[in-house]
């Protein structure tokens, strides 16, 4: 751990469990004051309060616009966002025959339009502060293996990459780098609680270095792209998944 990120405000998405808690973990840990945002309010902030110091929780739907304007408000209190991490996303396990129109819907507008609603205010704060930004979007490895059961989820997840390749480009200029981050199976509070917690073996046989997929592992990749040992590197995707796949 360091003080790489002191003096940093970063806005972590759906971090009372999981993934996300673990991002906001570390980025306290590097020295942000870390927003912890979640659907879950109460989730938020007794993950605000176990983390302590400089982080603070504001609950928000990141599916609803003027929750997220809201969000950004209270960011700007703070002195205003320097690292996006567009974490929060509905994980399901469902197959293609029971996918309708209503659960499509629900999962591109919390996976995909969701990361365009913060994204677009987190810019726009960026840039009105003149900050030197970080957007890092949680994609998945789901993208490249096709894996069944989560079709909207995968083509949500595509669209992310699609975002983060498009929006590096738009933003490099102002000093704003955009990447995606693809895990591969990971034991998070939500994967514990459903059929995914089922797939760990398979999993292992394909990964290149065996063993069970952490939080953690995720949480040390974005704190990396997050901090300024990054700054040569954007509209990239990185793949960490113990290298079960190739892309
Ligand atoms: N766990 C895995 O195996 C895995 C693999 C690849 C990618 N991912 C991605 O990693 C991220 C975290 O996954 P996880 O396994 O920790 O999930 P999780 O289900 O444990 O946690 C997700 C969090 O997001 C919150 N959330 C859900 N909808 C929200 C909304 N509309 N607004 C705000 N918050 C909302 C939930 O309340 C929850 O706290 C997700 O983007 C997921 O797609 C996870």
């Amino acid at each position: 751990m360091s003080e790489r990120l002191a003096g940093k405000v970063a806005l972590v998405t759906g971090a009372a469990q999981g993934i996300g808690k673990a991002i906001a973990e570390r980025l306290a840990a590097d020295g942000a004051t870390v927003i912890i945002s979640d659907v879950n309010t109460d989730g938020g902030k007794a993950a605000a309060e176990a983390i302590g110091g400089k982080a603070v929780a504001v609950g928000a739907d990141v599916s609803d616009p003027e929750a997220v304007t809201a969000l950004f408000e209270e960011i700007a209190k703070h002195g205003g966002i320097d690292i996006l991490v567009n974490n929060a996303s509905i994980v399901p396990f469902i197959a293609w025959d029971d996918v309708d129109l209503a659960h499509w819907q629900k999962i591109i507008s919390v996976n995909l339009t969701g990361t365009f609603l913060v994204t677009r205010a987190a810019t726009d704060q960026m840039r009105a502060n003149g900050k030197a930004g970080r957007v890092i979007s949680i994609s998945s490895n789901t993208f490249f293996a096709g894996t069944p059961n989560m079709a909207a989820y995968v083509a949500a997840k595509g669209g992310v990459i699609g975002l983060t390749r498009a929006l590096a480009t738009e933003l490099g200029q102002h000093n704003i780098t955009v990447n995606a981050v693809t895990p591969g199976l990971i034991e998070s509070d939500g994967v514990k609680d459903s059929p995914h917690n089922n797939a760990f073996e398979f999993v292992e046989m394909l990964q290149a270095v065996k063993g069970k997929g952490q939080p953690a592992h995720i949480a040390d990749v974005v704190a990396f792209l997050a901090s300024d040992d990054a700054r040569w590197i954007t509209g990239q995707t990185l793949n960490v998944d113990a290298g079960m796949v190739r892309h």
